[in-house]
Parts: structure tokens; C-alpha cells; sequence
């Protein structure tokens, strides 16, 4: 068993107007084994989101360590931090974020591109990914012209073109129905199967806990399992 990822003592608070602090997380120390599904639970306000984002590099710890493998990425200034989220990391959420503009197959394509690869070795790596979460007969729709869940089944081909070691999921079904939930849920366990991939997602939905390895709850600011 392989620990991907190590935080270490996470504290964050956030100030409230009246000049008073809250604390948010209150010494959060965890490990994230390497091809397994982690699941974190929690009411609403527990700090899941703020836990997330710390252990992505997307937001900074007050005090506490987070290890990537050997690399301590609240260490890195900015610009090696986005290099360093660009190059092993995935991100999935609520709402898919995609390109509005733009087809199923360019959604996919344009970030790596933006990365500096070429845009025919992009869209053949976008079309295979597009097979990946079953797709391929999609490529050239716009994000309008496909379904809630199948839009969110592009935002995780998008996630995957980087070959991220670990993917962040924030309620990665949290808008959508139950069928279309279960295919996501399905699709998560594959990646987890057939690309060893780790995951660390944060729900209510009782479904996708049942497909964690692993289930973290939050509460008053810490965690227990
Ligand atoms: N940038 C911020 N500034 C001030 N308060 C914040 C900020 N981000 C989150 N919070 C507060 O921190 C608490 C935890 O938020 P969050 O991590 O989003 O919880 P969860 O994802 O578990 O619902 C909430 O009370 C929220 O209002
Ligand atoms: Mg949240």
C-alpha cells in the first residue's frame, strides 16, 4: 500500500466580520492511499470544501503540511504550485464548468493544448478519452446539446487528459439524478480498476459512499473515520 498524498496538522480559519475568527479546521491530519476511492462526509459548513481545496493546492493552510509523494506543495511559490496541479492533478465538480462554445472533443482538447501540446496529438488523446467514459459518438456536440450527465462525463474525460495521479471530486454528481448518477458512480470505480487512479470526493450521496474504500466524516473541525 502506496500513500499518495499526507496532510499533517491542517488549521484554517476564515474572519468573520465582526473581527471574530472562525476555525474551520482544527489540526486535520490524513493519509490517501494510492488507487483507492476516499470519500469525505459532513454537514454542510463542516469544511469539506475548504479541506479539498487545501489539499489541491487551490487554497493555503493557516499551519499543517501537505505532501504530494515527496513534493510539500504549500511550499512551492504560485506559479510551480498551478505547473505542479496542472501536471498531476484532476479536478471534478459540481457544475461541469464546461465551454459553452465549444464541442464535447474541444472542451477536452483545449487545456492541453494551453499546456503546449500539439492540437492533433490533443484531440487523439480527447477522443480516446471520450471512448473512456463512452462518449466517441458525441465528440462534436456542444455542451447544450448533451445531457446533464453526460456533460459531467466530459468534465471527467477533460480531468483525466493531464494522466493526474489523483482525482478531487467536490459532489461530482451533486446535480444530477439518480440513473445518470449511478453511470458516474460506475465510471469512478473504473478509473479507480482499470488506471489504478485515486480518488478523494466529497458527497452526501449515499450511493457514491457505498463505493468508497474509504470513508472520512468531518466534524467540529476534525475528522474520524
Ligand atoms: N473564503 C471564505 N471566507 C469566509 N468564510 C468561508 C470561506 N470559505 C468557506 N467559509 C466558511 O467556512 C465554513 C466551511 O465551508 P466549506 O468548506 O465550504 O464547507 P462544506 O464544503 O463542508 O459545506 C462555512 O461556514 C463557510 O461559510
Ligand atoms: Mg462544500
Amino acid at each position: 500500500m502506496n500513500t499518495i498524498l499526507e496532510c499533517t496538522n491542517i488549521h484554517k480559519s476564515f474572519q468573520k466580520k465582526d473581527d471574530e475568527k472562525l476555525e474551520i479546521l482544527k489540526g486535520i491530519s490524513l493519509s490517501i492511499e494510492e488507487g483507492k476511492i476516499s470519500v469525505i462526509v459532513g454537514k454542510s459548513g463542516a469544511g469539506k470544501s475548504t479541506l479539498l481545496h487545501i489539499l489541491a493546492g487551490l487554497d493555503k493552510p493557516d499551519s499543517g503540511i501537505v505532501k504530494f509523494n515527496d513534493t510539500n506543495i504549500h511550499k512551492l511559490n504560485d506559479n510551480e504550485v498551478s505547473k505542479f496541479r496542472n501536471q498531476n492533478l484532476g479536478f471534478i465538480f459540481q457544475f461541469h464548468h464546461l465551454l459553452p462554445e465549444f464541442s464535447a472533443l474541444e472542451n477536452i482538447s483545449i487545456p492541453q493544448m494551453i499546456a503546449g501540446i500539439d492540437k492533433k496529438i490533443a484531440d487523439k488523446r480527447s477522443m480516446e478519452l471520450l471512448e473512456v467514459v463512452e462518449l466517441e459518438n458525441r465528440s462534436e456536440h456542444k455542451p447544450s446539446e448533451l445531457s446533464g450527465g453526460e456533460q459531467q462525463r466530459v468534465a471527467i474525460a477533460r480531468a483525466l487528459a493531464n494522466n493526474p495521479k489523483i482525482i478531487f471530486a467536490d459532489e461530482p454528481t451533486g446535480n444530477l439524478d439518480t440513473a445518470n448518477s449511478a453511470i458516474i458512480h460506475e465510471l469512478i470505480k473504473k478509473l479507480r480498476d482499470e488506471f489504478n487512479l485515486t480518488f478523494l470526493i466529497v458527497t452526501h450521496n449515499k450511493d457514491l459512499m457505498n463505493i468508497g474504500n474509504r470513508i472520512i466524516e468531518m466534524k467540529d473541525g476534525l475528522i474520524s473515520e
